[in-house]
């Protein structure tokens, strides 16, 4: 049973009323966002990584620079995120630890490594593509500040999935050895955009309450289908196989029928052993200490300002 302010506010919800930061809510509600929220943002900005690694080897100016614009649009997106966790009351500094001791979770997907040119378009078009389908459902959420964030975000993403599908394009339409590496990173990157949306609906714990708040509006096994039906077509446009011998249009559901993924190595990179996790961590690690000298000069002026107006 439901206490009488949680039945008033699930009322709200269940209305469609926007939830601000300043109205009541309860403590779980505040919770479940600051972590879903903080994933989300952590996940902008490890996400840079990956991509980041092929900035100064991509391979004309105009793809360097549509890259970079790109990459700098996830750190955008991880700022516009942790500042709507802000108006939950989380703390950035608190955040940004829990990030560098590895105690805070991030997506799966940034923890597998790029090896080739081709990975940079399988990352646009699957891993933002997976992206999109959680994200627009997400410009409806219950919570105004994160909603209104997402809109522009979603607007982005869709220009980051566009440009990866348009490297491949290129690719696919090369020599046969332009292809074959398009056709090695789908190898690679299939399985665990698929794994993106989280653990089958029966394995995620979070699903149920979060859906009943509107924070999320589909569960992972819905989007996860969503994701598949709208892929394939794209691969078949591509010319390429997606590495599932189980995939199959089903003509009576009107979806595709998949494989299982391996849930072992999905499990496991969350625990922090994945082919990159350390990599990543160590990465940001570095980047905040090699930022220190600017906290700290940042600090000193602002401590300096107002004995200088008393002068
Ligand atoms: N990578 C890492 N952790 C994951 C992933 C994943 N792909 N999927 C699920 N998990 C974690 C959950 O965070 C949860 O852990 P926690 O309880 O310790 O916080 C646990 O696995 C169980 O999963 P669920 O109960 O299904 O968790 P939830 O209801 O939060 O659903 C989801 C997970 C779908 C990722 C949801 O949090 C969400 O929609 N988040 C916003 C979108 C997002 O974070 N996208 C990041 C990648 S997109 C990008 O950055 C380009």
């Amino acid at each position: 049973e439901m206490a009488p302010d949680e039945a008033a506010f699930q009322a709200r919800i269940d209305e469609g009323i926007k939830i601000e930061p300043k109205d009541e809510m309860p403590d779980a509600y505040r919770k479940t966002l600051v972590r879903q929220i903080s994933q989300h943002a952590h996940s902008e900005i490890v996400g840079q990584l990956p991509e980041g690694n092929w900035l100064t080897r991509a391979p004309t100016l105009e793809r360097k620079l549509i890259l970079l614009a790109k990459v700098q649009d996830e750190a955008g997106h991880g700022l516009y995120l942790y500042s709507a966790a802000e108006t939950l009351g989380a703390s950035r500094d608190d955040m940004q630890a829990d990030l560098l001791s590895g105690k805070a979770k991030y997506s799966s997907i940034f923890n597998y490594p790029t090896l080739t040119w081709a990975d940079i378009g399988a990352i646009g078009w699957l891993v933002d593509g997976a992206a999109i389908i959680n994200q627009i459902p997400i410009c409806r959420c219950s919570y105004g500040p994160y909603a209104r964030a997402m809109v522009r975000v979603c607007k982005e993403e869709s220009f980051h999935q566009r440009q990866g599908f348009d490297i491949l394009h290129k690719l696919c339409t090369g020599t046969q050895e332009q292809k074959d590496m398009a056709q090695d990173a789908l190898n690679r990157w299939w399985w665990p955009s698929v794994m993106m949306h989280g653990p089958r609906d029966a394995d995620s714990v979070n699903t149920a309450q979060s859906m009943q708040w509107k924070i999320k509006l589909f569960t992972n096994d819905e989007l996860r289908q969503k994701y598949i039906d709208q892929t394939v077509p794209q691969a078949d446009f591509l010319g390429l196989t997606i590495p599932d011998p189980d995939l199959k249009w089903n003509e009576e559901t009107g979806h595709y029928d998949f494989g299982e993924p391996d849930w072992d190595e999905f499990w496991n990179v969350l625990k922090g052993y994945g082919p990159c996790n350390q990599e990543r961590l160590q990465a940001r690690i570095d980047a905040h200490e090699g930022g220190a000298w600017v906290r700290e000069a940042a600090a000193a002026h602002a401590e300096k300002r107002p004995r200088r107006r008393e002068a």
